[in-house]
C-alpha cells in the first residue's frame, strides 16, 4: 500500500489547476445508460472512483473511450443490467446505476453497497422512490432487484436529504411516463452539473439546485456533450492547505460560487481571499504565536450549508489556530476518524458525542498516523503540512479515490510531499 512522507513546515506558494469534480463525474457517467446514443463528457478527474465507475458500466457493455480527462460512452447495447458485490463494495456510488437502469431498460440488479466507515449510509431513500414512481422491488441475497415495466412520475418526499438519492431519482424520472416531483431535494452544484447534461440529452427538468424538482418524463434521451464542473472539494482543501501553511495560492479553474460557506469561514479565520469567475486566491502571512489564525466554529449540513466532505480539512487547520473552536458533525454519525491521528501529530482534540472540541496549540510535530477514509486523509495531509518533521500517512488509497494527483500539485506549490510505493502489508 503506498504510503506519503511529508516533510511539513514550508509554505505553499504558486498556482494549481483544480480538477473537474469528483462527485459530478460519477453521476454523469453512470447517465450514459439512459440513452443509446453517445455521451462525451470532458474535465473527468482521473481518479480510482472514475476508473472503478467506468470499470461498471464496461461490465454492462456500454462501449467506453478513456483518454486522459474525457470520456466517451455509448450504452446502444447493454447486456448486463447489474453492479455486483465486487465493485459496489469498493464505491457506494455504485447505486447510481439503479435509476438509470430500471428507467431504460426496465429491470436491475444492484448490490446493497452495505456499511463503510464514516457510517450506515443505507440507500432506503432511493428504494422508497423508485417504488413511488412504481417499481417492483425485492431484496435477494444481498441484491437489490428492481423491476417496473415504465416508471410512472409521482411526488416524492423523501426523509432526510440525500444527495446520491436525489440523483438516481432525478435520472430515473427523466424517462418515466409523466411528471415527477422530488421534495427536500438535495441542492448541491454537482445536482445541477448532472441536470444540465439529462437536458443536453432532452431531458425536461425545473428545479435543479433547489429544494423542488420537477421532471416530465420523456419516452427517448439522445446524446450529449458536457464538461464536468470544478471540484469544489478539491478546491476546499487546498485553500484549508493553504491557509494552515501560510502562503499565496492561486487555484485555476476553481468556481468560488460554489464554496460560499467555506470561504465565509476561511474569512473569518482571518485568510485573505480573493475571487473571480473561475479561479480563487487565498493569502495567509506567515506568522507564529499571537498572529495565528482565527479558532472557527463549524456545523456541518446540506448545501448551501458548509459541507461534511470539508469538515477534516477545516479541523486540521482549528488545530493550530490561536483558541478554541468547536466542529460539529451532522450528516454522518461517524466521521471523527481523523480526531486520533491528528492528536498523535500533537493536536489537542477531544469529542463529545456529534462535536469535536479544537484547542488551538503552537504547532504540530511529524509522527506517523493512518488514512482512514476519503475526506480524513486530506484532513492528515494539511495536518502534515503543519507539522514540524517528517509525518507518514499510511493507506492513501483512501486519498486516491478522490484527489487527482494530490503530491504532484503540493509539490509545485513547495510542499515536501513525496509517494512511496508500499510493501503491501496492512
Ligand atoms: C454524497 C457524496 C459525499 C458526501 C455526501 C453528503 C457523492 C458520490 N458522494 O454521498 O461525498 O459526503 O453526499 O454531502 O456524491 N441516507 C439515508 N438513506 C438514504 C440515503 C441517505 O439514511 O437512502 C442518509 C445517509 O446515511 C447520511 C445522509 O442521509 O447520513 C446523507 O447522505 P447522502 O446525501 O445520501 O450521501 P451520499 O449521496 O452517499
Amino acid at each position: 500500500m503506498d504510503r506519503f512522507l511529508i516533510a511539513g513546515g514550508e509554505p505553499l506558494v504558486g498556482e494549481v489547476v483544480v480538477s473537474g469534480a469528483k462527485n459530478a463525474s460519477l453521476p454523469i457517467l453512470c447517465a450514459s445508460l439512459l440513452t443509446g446514443e453517445t455521451l462525451q463528457v470532458s474535465n473527468v478527474p482521473r481518479l480510482r472512483d472514475v476508473s472503478t465507475t467506468v470499470k461498471l458500466l464496461r461490465q454492462m457493455g456500454v462501449q467506453i473511450e478513456h483518454a486522459g480527462e474525457s470520456v466517451t460512452l455509448s450504452a446502444h447495447s447493454v447486456e448486463r443490467l447489474e453492479a455486483p458485490y465486487d465493485l459496489v463494495k469498493t464505491m457506494r456510488a455504485s447505486i447510481l446505476v439503479l435509476g438509470p437502469l430500471l428507467a431504460r431498460f426496465g429491470e436491475a440488479r444492484v448490490s446493497l453497497p452495505g456499511g463503510c466507515g464514516i457510517g450506515a449510509r443505507p440507500v432506503d431513500q432511493h428504494i422508497k422512490g423508485l417504488q413511488a414512481m412504481g417499481a417492483a422491488i425485492q431484496i435477494e441475497q444481498g441484491y437489490i432487484i428492481a423491476r417496473a415495466k415504465r416508471l410512472k412520475g409521482a411526488r416524492i418526499v423523501t426523509d432526510m436529504v440525500t444527495v446520491t438519492g436525489t440523483e438516481n431519482l432525478m435520472m430515473a424520472a427523466v424517462l418515466a411516463d409523466g411528471e415527477t416531483v422530488l421534495e427536500n431535494a438535495a441542492r448541491e452544484p454537482e445536482i445541477v452539473d448532472l441536470a444540465e447534461v439529462l437536458v443536453a440529452m432532452g431531458a425536461r427538468i425545473r428545479g435543479a439546485g433547489t429544494d423542488r424538482i420537477v421532471i416530465e418524463g420523456v419516452a427517448r434521451l439522445g446524446g450529449a456533450k458536457h464538461r464536468v464542473m470544478p471540484d469544489r472539494i478539491e478546491t476546499g482543501t487546498f485553500l484549508c492547505a493553504v491557509a494552515a501553511t501560510g502562503g499565496d495560492v492561486t487555484l485555476r479553474g476553481a468556481r468560488a460560487s460554489t464554496l460560499d460557506a467555506v470561504i465565509e469561514k476561511l474569512l473569518e479565520a482571518g485568510a485573505g481571499i480573493e475571487s473571480a469567475d473561475d479561479w480563487v486566491r487565498v493569502r495567509v502571512p506567515r506568522t507564529s504565536g499571537q498572529g495565528r489564525l482565527r479558532p472557527v466554529n463549524i456545523r456541518t449540513s446540506e448545501y448551501p450549508a458548509f459541507p461534511t466532505d470539508m469538515q477534516a480539512q477545516f479541523m486540521a487547520l482549528n488545530c493550530v489556530a490561536h483558541g478554541t473552536s468547536r466542529v460539529t458533525e451532522t450528516i454522518f454519525e461517524n466521521r471523527f476518524m481523523h480526531v486520533a491521528e491528528l492528536n498523535r501529530l500533537g493536536a489537542d482534540i477531544e469529542i463529545e458525542g456529534n462535536t469535536a472540541i479544537i484547542k488551538g496549540a503552537d504547532g504540530l510535530s511529524g509522527a506517523s498516523v493512518m488514512a482512514t477514509d476519503l475526506r480524513a486523509s486530506a484532513g492528515l495531509v494539511i495536518g502534515a503540512l503543519i507539522a514540524q518533521g517528517e509525518t507518514t500517512i499510511d493507506r492513501i488509497y483512501h486519498l486516491d479515490r478522490g484527489y487527482e494527483l494530490m503530491e504532484k500539485k503540493l509539490s509545485a506549490l513547495g510542499a515536501r510531499i513525496r509517494r512511496v510505493a508500499g510493501s503491501g502489508q496492512s
